[in-house]
């Protein structure tokens, strides 16, 4: 009697010893996960509960740049930002911070940060300058970053009848056949389209932007004439097109100008320099200006909502 409850009693024992052994394992377990756990790691690095779950949901590379750095309160809202481009983080950074140092700091704006880099914007005009990529045919950059080869100068250039364009105007062959088709179709609207400027060769621009400089200065000249090799009129892509008897100021308020908006890109053109994006196309709105990219690329463009800047830098850059 007395043996059988002694061994009653070791049963016992021994099954709390083992229920306390589990519960530690278990415990030191839990342990060793949370301890050694993302979440763990991120929150001491110092992002809250909240940056915490929003960092889990990233990619992995996000999550292990976060593990790896130092806590960046900027990697949130750069990634949720629809063109950010990881390849440029550290250019986000430092335009943040440079932006930062400045007296006059306001709330940082991601979407115009990310805009700005991925366009180059967030550095002076005419500086970090790279050759324009002339394997790109019709598509093309040249703006005030990318710079066409020196003094360039297509070879399949056209002279344009005056039935088409104020005289002296050329354009490159393919352009002109493609502003034939727009200007006839818009002449059967009752819409009448005339070439005021077409190709400009190197000296052409030089000149003009010389002069503009002479009488305004340097800041003025920048925001409407582009300086040589960095033009589209000398590429033959661009044609500043108007109407009979309308200054180019005036250009917006006409119907000739509403026919181009709605139908341009049915031509393969576009409004190169639109309202509202002076910062990135770095120009003032030009109603005037149109660049031919050929129809197809227009139309995507133009579905896009982007200026061509962007559009390039978030499809057609393959650096
Ligand atoms: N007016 C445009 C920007 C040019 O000079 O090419
Ligand atoms: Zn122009």
């Amino acid at each position: 009697m007395y043996k059988k409850r002694r061994i009653k009693k070791k049963i016992i024992f021994l099954g709390v010893g083992i229920l306390l052994i589990v519960a530690l394992i278990i415990t030191g377990i839990k342990l060793f996960t949370h301890f050694t756990s993302n979440e763990y790691k991120l929150t001491e690095i110092g992002y809250n509960e909240k940056e915490v779950n929003n960092i889990l949901k990233l990619d992995d590379t996000y999550i292990n740049y976060a593990l790896n750095n130092k806590y960046d309160d900027d990697l949130i809202p750069l990634t949720k930002e629809k063109w950010f481009v990881w390849t440029k983080y550290d250019e986000y950074k430092k335009y943040i911070k440079n932006i930062q140092k400045q007296p006059t700091t306001k709330e940082i704006d991601y979407q115009d940060i990310v805009t700005k880099v991925n366009t180059k914007t967030n550095y002076k005009y005419y500086t970090h300058t790279k050759k324009t990529n002339m394997n790109l045919g019709n598509a093309i950059l040249v703006n005030k970053y990318y710079k066409l080869p020196e003094k360039y100068a297509p070879n399949d250039v056209v002279d344009i009848p005056t039935t088409y364009a104020f005289a002296g105007n050329q354009a490159r062959k393919e352009v002109f056949e493609a502003f034939k088709q727009m200007a006839d179709a818009a002449r059967s609207d009752g819409i009448t389209l005339i070439i005021n400027s077409g190709y400009r060769t190197y000296e052409y621009q030089k000149n003009l932007y010389d002069n503009y400089e002479k009488a305004n200065g340097k800041e003025y000249a920048d925001s409407y004439a582009a300086r040589p090799d960095f033009s589209e009129h000398q590429s033959g892509l661009a044609l500043d097109i108007v109407t009979y008897g309308m200054t180019m100021d005036n250009f917006e308020n006409t119907d000739t100008y509403k026919w181009l908006i709605k139908n341009c890109t049915d031509y393969g053109f576009i409004l190169r320099y639109p309202k509202g994006k002076e910062e990135i196309t770095g120009y003032a709105y030009e109603s005037w200006h149109y660049r031919y990219v050929g129809k197809s690329l227009a139309k995507k463009i133009e579905k896009s909502g982007l200026t061509f800047d962007e559009y390039y830098a978030y499809y057609l850059n393959k650096e």
